[in-house]
């Protein structure tokens, strides 16, 4: 049904699939995170990116047991990301919070766990200011007792990947950040990659999810007609060009859907290939706006926007 859904290599040499179901929601009916991964993967999908913070760790464990339980997959083909919240930085949190994830999943290993953000905060939300650097000694205990196989980070900028990498006993495999056609990110890509640290892109679809009305006036792209174009040109929608672009650019994305269709048609992007000039046109539509600017994390210590 697809072409084959690429890999990227890891600076510690495992692999993960270039497209994953994202699934964080807002809004979800009971039943609804389950449905979505079970279709994802009858689909194809072999990698999922939950998190703690999502509160949907329960459903996607279910998800999963239900299509392995049914012999469709094995726990070795799929590729499984959750991610640590920021109320659990002390370095003595992180193995245990992590096993409670995999509890709640009903999984014994996760493929991947990433510090979600690069604040930390008390449980009634007020900063704690505990360094990255000191939760990063938790998470490599994680790897170390075969909790985790590659661990990585989320949301951290220029300066805090630099700082992570200089001081890891075990580098960071990935640095989980908003990439979109709207939301080029170049700099950090390339430091990124200069580090080999792998970029992941979240909100890979950006203004173009219709989930977003509120920025309604500054999505140009979604009207565009060059984009358009090109999207006819190969008989693709506006999202699979976005999701394309950034394939094209070597970045896994994690787009998340509940629509079945959709689902499908975010993975059907290894079929075709965008001319240079494509690209540039796509690169184009950058306007730097973060869907996800995690205003309310503003006045912390580490925050990275
Ligand atoms: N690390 C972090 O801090 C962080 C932050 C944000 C997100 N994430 C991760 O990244 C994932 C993706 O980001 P996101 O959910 O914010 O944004 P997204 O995947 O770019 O967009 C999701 C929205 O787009 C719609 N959509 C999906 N496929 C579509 C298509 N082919 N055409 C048109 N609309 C489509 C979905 O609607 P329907 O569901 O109604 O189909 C949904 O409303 C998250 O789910 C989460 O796993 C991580």
């Amino acid at each position: 049904m697809f072409s084959e859904v690429k890999n990227v290599k890891f600076n510690n040499g495992l692999e993960m699939p270039m497209v994953g179901l994202g699934t964080y929601s807002r809004k979800a009916e009971p039943g609804q995170f389950r449905q979505a991964v079970e279709w994802a993967i009858e689909l194809g999908y072999r990698h999922i990116d939950t998190a703690s913070s999502y509160k949907n760790e329960v459903e996607v464990g279910e998800g999963i047991a239900n299509k392995i339980n049914e012999g469709l997959v094995k726990r070795e083909d799929l590729f499984v990301t959750n991610k640590l919240w920021n109320d659990s930085h002390a370095k003595d949190a992180v193995v245990e919070t992590l096993k409670e994830s995999l509890r709640k999943m009903k999984l014994d290993y996760l493929d991947l766990y990433l510090i979600h953000w690069p604040i930390s905060v008390n449980a009634n939300g007020v900063d704690t200011a505990i360094s990255y650097l000191e939760s990063w000694k938790g998470m490599e205990e994680a790897v170390k007792q075969g909790l985790a196989k590659s661990i990585g980070v989320s949301n951290f900028n220029e300066k805090q990947i630099q700082e992570l990498c200089d001081n890891a006993a075990i580098k960071p495999v990935v640095n989980q950040i908003e990439i979109s056609p709207t939301l080029t990110q170049h700099p950090l890509v390339n430091l990124c990659r200069k580090l080999s640290v792998i970029p992941v892109a979240y909100t890979p679809l950006g203004l173009i999810s219709e989930a977003r009305p509120e920025f309604i006036g500054k999505d140009a792209i979604k009207t565009d007609a060059k984009l358009g174009e090109i999207a006819k040109k190969y008989g693709k929608t506006r999202a699979q060009i976005a999701l394309r672009y950034l394939i094209q650019r070597e970045i896994p994305v994690i787009p998340k859907s509940f629509t079945k269709s959709r689902i499908e048609e975010n993975l059907n992007v290894f079929d075709f290939e965008l001319a240079e000039e494509e690209m540039a046109i796509v690169d184009g539509y950058n306007i730097n706006h973060r869907c996800v600017p995690g205003k309310s994390f503003e006045k912390y210590t580490y925050y990275p926007f």
